[in-house]
Parts: structure tokens; C-alpha cells; sequence
């Protein structure tokens, strides 16, 4: 048998192997076989260095092609059977994923977080965005900056949860309101300004109507116009749109908040003679949120200039809201993660309000 005679029975011979190897673990014993240093390839490469001028001027070219081939032959094998594995795996990790929908329906959305949504729903839809601040305040942020001084009595409003003591004998605080956003949102950027802030609070309370954390939504507008009017007008339409219902109407009283002035509190007319809460109608009023122009000194305190920039700001209380909404009639069980009570007022999580979609 003449060399190449032989180098051709090689091939066919490695060819069929290699594409009978089952597992990759075969084809590196394989390439080791054939054109590892000992290798069938490798010892025929040395004798050439034997073979008469002639032969090996034939043999050289046509073994160094095989020996390509035969690389070639192995990588493709090789990613055919990276293939293999992976289909063989992604068919063994197969999920059902229409599981879970035909089980019963289990998880609901918590109505505070569902009256987040539709707030920042309504709001985005003016051009508010969503900004936050942390649960764990400082004292000049809670207080100093929004206008209650050292030593005021309007801190005795809020009763406060304090922290320990730091070494330099400040107190942090736990948020008595979301107020302290406003200051955080003048301090890192220049108006227009247009936010709303939802987050817990926390003050020392608990009975039907007060828990010790709670929820509220600030809201903040800061520009070189913004007035009183476009703060009844803006929360008026919010009423509406929040109520589900055409056309709300809504009165200010005066009232005191040290951040603002001058201060009111917005109530909404009603009708409770059926039972239920009925907004938009009636001959009630339902007092549903704190507001009123920033306060020169709270503007000062962040930086801004009073002569040069006026806004308006808000904070309302969710889970009241929620309760007027939705009907429900004491606050203590939103926190005792009663399953009976979630599956009666919880909602589907994946359905997302949106004013034009619907939001409830
Ligand atoms: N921070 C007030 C509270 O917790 C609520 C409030 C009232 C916020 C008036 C405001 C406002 O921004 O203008 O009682």
C-alpha cells in the first residue's frame, strides 16, 4: 500500500469516528488519538523527515492537508454536540409557564400600594415625577429646613420616633411626614420643579383611624408663577380623576402648617347619606388633604430666593384615601397581613392603573 493509499484509509477511518463520537468527552480522546504529539498524524509527520525527496514532496502536502481536515472535522462535531447538549437541556428545563395562571388566584396587591399607583398615575399624567428620600431622617431635613425652629411647638404636632443619640448628640429621626422630599428635591436641582414623593411615615398613634407607620404623598411645584389657583385647580382635577368621577368640588380652609403659608386644608364635597361615601355630590364635605404656597423660609433654607421663585405643595394621607375609596372601615387590619382580608380588598398586581385605561 502506497503512502497516500494509506492516508486515505487514515481518514476515512478518523472521519467515521469522529462523527460517531457521542460525547464530547470522545472527541478529545479522539484528537489526542490522532493529532495529540503522539498522535497517529503527528508520527506520520515525523517520517517524513525519512521518506525519499520525491515521496515526501507528495506525502508533505497531503498529510498536512488531512491533518487540517481532521482539526476541521473535530471543532464541527464538537459545536454539533454543544448543540445537542443545550437542546437536550433546554428541553429537560422546559417550564410551564401557563402554570400559574390556572391556579387559583392567591397573591393580591395591597390597596395602599394600588392608591400609590393610581396617585402616580394621575399625577405623571400632569407632569408630576416620582421623587424619594429616606424612612430615617435628620432633624434638619424633618424639621429645621421645613420651618419648625429649635425648640417650636409645632414639633409637638408629630409625635415623634426618635433614634438613639449619635456621638455628637444629634437624634435622627423616623419620618414624621414626607415633607422633608420637598427640601431634598429643592436642594439637588433648580426649578421648574414638579414632583410628587410617596413613602411611610411614622408617628407615635394607634387606633381605628392611626397606625404608627403610615403613608402619605407629597407633592411639591416650584416655578416662577405657580399660585394658589393653580393649586385648587390642580388638586380639584386630581380629586375628580382619583374619585372616578366627572367633575369634583372642593373648598380650602384655612389652616397652619409651619412649611407653608398661607395654609389650607382642601376638602371635597360629598354624600354620605347612603352609607358609603359618595364624592362629587351631596351636601357634606370630606377633608382629604394639607396645602398651601412654600414658605419664604423653607425656599431660603434650600437655597432659593423668595423674590425669584414661589410654588405650591400638598401631602395627603393614602391610606385614608384608600379607605374612602374603597369602602373600608378601620386601618388596623392593612397591617396584619390577614389572608382573608387581602383576598376582599386586594387587587390583581398585574393590572396597572392609567388614567386612560382606567385606574381602579
Ligand atoms: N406634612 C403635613 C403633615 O404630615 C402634610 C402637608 C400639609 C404637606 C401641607 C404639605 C402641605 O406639603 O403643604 O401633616
Amino acid at each position: 500500500m502506497t503512502i497516500l493509499d494509506q492516508l486515505a484509509e487514515i481518514e476515512r477511518d478518523i472521519t467515521a469516528s469522529v462523527s460517531a463520537a457521542p460525547a464530547e468527552a470522545d472527541l478529545e480522546a479522539i484528537r489526542i488519538a490522532e493529532l495529540g504529539k503522539k498522535g497517529r498524524i503527528s508520527l506520520l509527520m515525523r517520517e517524513l523527515g525519512t521518506m525519499p525527496p520525491e515521496e515526501r514532496l507528495r506525502a508533505g502536502p497531503v498529510l498536512n492537508g488531512l491533518k487540517d481536515r481532521v482539526a476541521t472535522a473535530i471543532s464541527a462535531r464538537r459545536q454539533a454536540l454543544e448543540v445537542e447538549t443545550m437542546n437536550r437541556r433546554l428541553e429537560n428545563e422546559r417550564e410551564d409557564l401557563t402554570l400559574a395562571h390556572r391556579q387559583e388566584f392567591q397573591g393580591a396587591l395591597h390597596p395602599v400600594m394600588q392608591v400609590f399607583e393610581e396617585i402616580a398615575a394621575i399625577f405623571a399624567d400632569m407632569g408630576f415625577s416620582v421623587a424619594e428620600g429616606p424612612d430615617i431622617e435628620d432633624d434638619f431635613h424633618n424639621f429645621t429646613a421645613l420651618n419648625f425652629p429649635v425648640g417650636h411647638p409645632a414639633r409637638e404636632m408629630h409625635d415623634t420616633f426618635f433614634l438613639r443619640p449619635a456621638a455628637d448628640g444629634s437624634r435622627k429621626v423616623l419620618r414624621t411626614h414626607t415633607s422633608p422630599v420637598q427640601i431634598r428635591t429643592m436642594m439637588s436641582a433648580p426649578p421648574p420643579i414638579r414632583i410628587i414623593a410617596p413613602g411611610r411615615v411614622y408617628r407615635k398613634d394607634w387606633d381605628a383611624t392611626h397606625t404608627p407607620m403610615f403613608h402619605q404623598v407629597e407633592g411639591l411645584v416650584i416655578d416662577k408663577t405657580a399660585h394658589m389657583g393653580h393649586l385648587k385647580q390642580c388638586l380639584t382635577d386630581f380629586c375628580a380623576r382619583f374619585f372616578e368621577v366627572e367633575r369634583a368640588e372642593t373648598r380650602l380652609r384655612p389652616h397652619f402648617f409651619p412649611f407653608t403659608e398661607p395654609s389650607a386644608e382642601m376638602d371635597v364635597r360629598c354624600d354620605r347619606s347612603g352609607g358609603e361615601i359618595r364624592v362629587g355630590v351631596g351636601s357634606d364635605w370630606l377633608e382629604i388633604l394639607g396645602c398651601g404656597m412654600v414658605h419664604p423660609n423653607v425656599l431660603r433654607q434650600c437655597g432659593l430666593d423668595p423674590e425669584e421663585v414661589q410654588g405650591f405643595a400638598f401631602g395627603m394621607g393614602v391610606d385614608r384615601l384608600a379607605m374612602l375609596k374603597y369602602g373600608m372601615p378601620d386601618l388596623r387590619p392593612y397591617f396584619e397581613a390577614d389572608v382573608d382580608w387581602i383576598r376582599h380588598y386586594g387587587f390583581r398586581p398585574w393590572l396597572i392603573p392609567t388614567v386612560t385605561g382606567g385606574l381602579s
